[in-house]
């Protein structure tokens, strides 16, 4: 149908005929003399019909003073040098004139137009409006060259892409299942994959040595700008490696996609941190160390203070007091300052103290009459804060602590442009293996549990549960958690420990894990892996805030679908088939 493409026309095309198909982006009739931008997936060039050249323009006049926004067209036409250059198009220093336009199909009136910017939810129910914005054509091309670039790097290294079973068994990775109800099992359901994790473990004991695939991966839980209930894992594992071989190989595979898709150049070599340093001087185990500001721990200047918050946690051994000090921070007003506490307590906070040094040296702290003369300014010295500062400090539990603490070094982070431009990776190791889940008063995974502990023995592991390291790690990248893994247990009496350990009782292993029990016990060597979120190195390498951006077809974070409108109900005929009956219909 067409001979180029619209955004690649150019000058060496001069004096040549082209014909060209895309839509009408915008046209111009200025009354005998019509403009049209055709647009393609490539780009877009200008299209001009005029009336004094050779035969054929009356009617081409006459067709372009019909088109409208997103018609099709399909053009022929005589490239020339434009007189008034637009820098802002490849395509800017040409024009083609038109010979001929012919209406491929006419668009009815649209809901929305990608100039006007509309808001999230019309574009998502006309995706296909949306996603022809020359923004989303690029930033799904980003993502086409981020997997095309993966694969390329996996393939020239031997390791073999191998598809694992959607309908399947649960695989923990701590979120709700989606199930499948087997209809040639009566009352048994299949589970969604929430990542290939047992099957890549078993594939190692089957021999493959390397593996990787680009992985859908199914996790009922709250979506978020990072998280779908449906995403793209890059799934690897190795067998016959430590944590250092998982490492330095992906490492160098993140190098090269940067390179390739992007032309960047990230670290020689990615700096490693342990997850207890991230806590105490981020806050975070996926701290953005692009903002130089870091939590200082003052317990030793506060457990003698006569503010209870503060002596309570400055003398309990799982408790922290931290500050937080912002160069320039006296200029928040107490609005300002409202919304930092406000902000601390949507994750955790009680209560947010400061102390404002104005530029005169003068402190105004809510809490400084709590303490005895000379012991606050010495609690501000060894913060470091000086005359324009704010000094944040949290109290309470460590973990809530460094939570909320985190999330105000970020919003500070943010709001006085402290975040430095480049790209700053990071591995976080050194995990603990166990969290302790008051809810249901028993240990829960960090990771997940076939991860394998940094302990010699079993008996070792028994007796130090509570703050046994794992063999996990992260890979973080401007503050976002872009991969995790770890080295796997391939003992089956420690897999078995270490299900008893997180309160799941040999029966129930037996029942959910025996394959993997049972394949642990026939030579299964060691092994490790990793997985990365493709949607989340997309986003970050389109410069996107959402994942949803380089996602085609996203939920919303109501988990709907607005464009064909899933979830829906389904006729009563289908769920007896499936052997399902609805306890509660929804309200029609
Ligand atoms: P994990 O659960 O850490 O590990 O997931 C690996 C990576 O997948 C991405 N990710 C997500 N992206 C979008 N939406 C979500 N809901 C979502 N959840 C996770 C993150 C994360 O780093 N089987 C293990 C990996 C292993 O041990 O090899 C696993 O799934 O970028
Ligand atoms: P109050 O005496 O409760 O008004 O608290 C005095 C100051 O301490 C206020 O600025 C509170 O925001 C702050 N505050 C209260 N609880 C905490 C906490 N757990 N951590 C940090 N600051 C707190």
């Amino acid at each position: 149908m067409r001979t180029h493409f619209c955004g690649l026309i150019d000058e060496a095309l001069i004096g040549q005929t082209v014909t060209l198909c895309g839509w009408a982006d915008v046209a111009r009739d200025l009354g005998g003399l019509c403009f049209i931008d055709l647009r393609d997936h490539e780009g877009i060039v200008q299209v001009v019909a005029e009336p004094s050249d050779a035969a054929g323009n009356a009617e081409a006049i006459a067709a372009a003073s019909k088109v409208g926004y997103e018609d099709c067209l399909r053009i022929t036409g005589t490239v020339r040098a434009r007189h008034a250059v637009n820098d802002k198009i490849r395509t800017g220093k040409v024009e083609v004139v038109a010979e001929k336009i012919e209406l491929l199909n006419k668009a009815e009136p649209l809901p929305f137009h990608h100039h006007e910017n509309p808001g999230e939810d019309v574009r998502l129910k006309y995706r296909y409006l949306d996603l022809r914005s020359p923004d989303m054509q690029r930033k799904m091309r980003t993502r086409t060259r981020l997997v095309s670039a993966l694969r390329h790097y996996l393939d020239a290294r031997g390791f073999q892409d191998i598809e694992t079973p959607i309908l399947t068994k649960a695989t923990p990775e701590g979120a709700r299942d989606f199930l499948v109800p087997a209809r040639m099992h009566p009352g048994e359901f299949y589970a969604l994959p929430q990542s290939p994790q047992l099957f890549k473990q078993i594939l190692m004991m089957a021999g493959f040595d390397r593996y990787y695939q680009i992985a859908r991966c199914f996790r009922d839980e709250a979506l978020r700008a990072d998280r779908q209930l449906e995403f793209t894992q890059l799934d690897m594992e190795f067998a016959w490696v430590s944590e250092r071989d998982v490492q330095d190989l992906t490492e160098d595979m993140i190098r090269h996609v940067f390179r390739e898709v992007m032309g960047v150049e990230l670290a020689a070599e990615f700096p490693r941190m342990p997850y207890a340093e991230a806590m105490r001087r981020y806050g975070s185990d996926k701290p953005d160390l692009r903002i130089a500001l870091e939590l200082v721990d003052v317990a030793e200047f506060v457990k003698d203070c006569e503010f209870a918050v503060f002596t309570a946690a400055a003398n309990d051994a799982d408790g922290r007091v931290a500050a937080l000090r912002i160069p320039g921070g006296a200029a928040l007003s107490r609005k300002q300052i409202d919304d930092y506490a406000a902000h601390a307590a949507k994750f955790g906070a009680k209560g947010l103290a400061y102390a404002k040094i104005d530029e005169a040296g003068a402190v105004n702290s809510p809490v400084a009459k709590f303490f005895a003369v000379g012991a606050f300014d010495a609690l501000l010295k060894h913060v470091g804060a000086g005359n324009g500062d704010i000094v944040f400090f949290g109290a309470g539990a460590y973990n809530k602590v460094s939570d909320f603490m985190g999330a105000v070094r970020l919003k500070a982070g943010k709001d006085f442009n402290l975040v430095s431009d480049g790209w700053a990776p990071l591995w976080v190791t050194d995990f603990p293996m166990f969290e302790w889940d008051d809810e249901e008063n028993r240990y829960v995974a960090l990771h997940h549990p076939f991860t394998a502990p940094a302990v010699d023995s079993i008996d070792d592991l028994r007796a130090n549960a509570k703050t046994a390291v794992s063999r996990g790690y992260d890979m973080v990248l401007n503050g976002n958690e872009i991969g995790g893994g770890s080295i796997r247990i391939h003992n089956s009496q420690m897999q078995s420990a270490v299900f008893e350990l997180l309160g799941i009782g040999a029966e129930e292993a037996e029942g959910k894990f025996g394959f993997l029990l049972d394949a642990l016990k026939y030579g299964a060597p060691p092994h490790g892996g990793i997985a990365f979120g493709i949607d989340r190195i997309a986003a970050l390498m389109a410069g996107s805030e959402s994942i949803r951006d380089v996602i085609a077809f996203p939920k919303t974070t109501t988990a709907q679908c607005l464009m064909t409108g899933a979830p829906s109900p389904v006729p009563d005929k289908q769920l007896a088939e499936v052997h399902v009956s609805v306890r509660e219909k929804p309200v029609a």
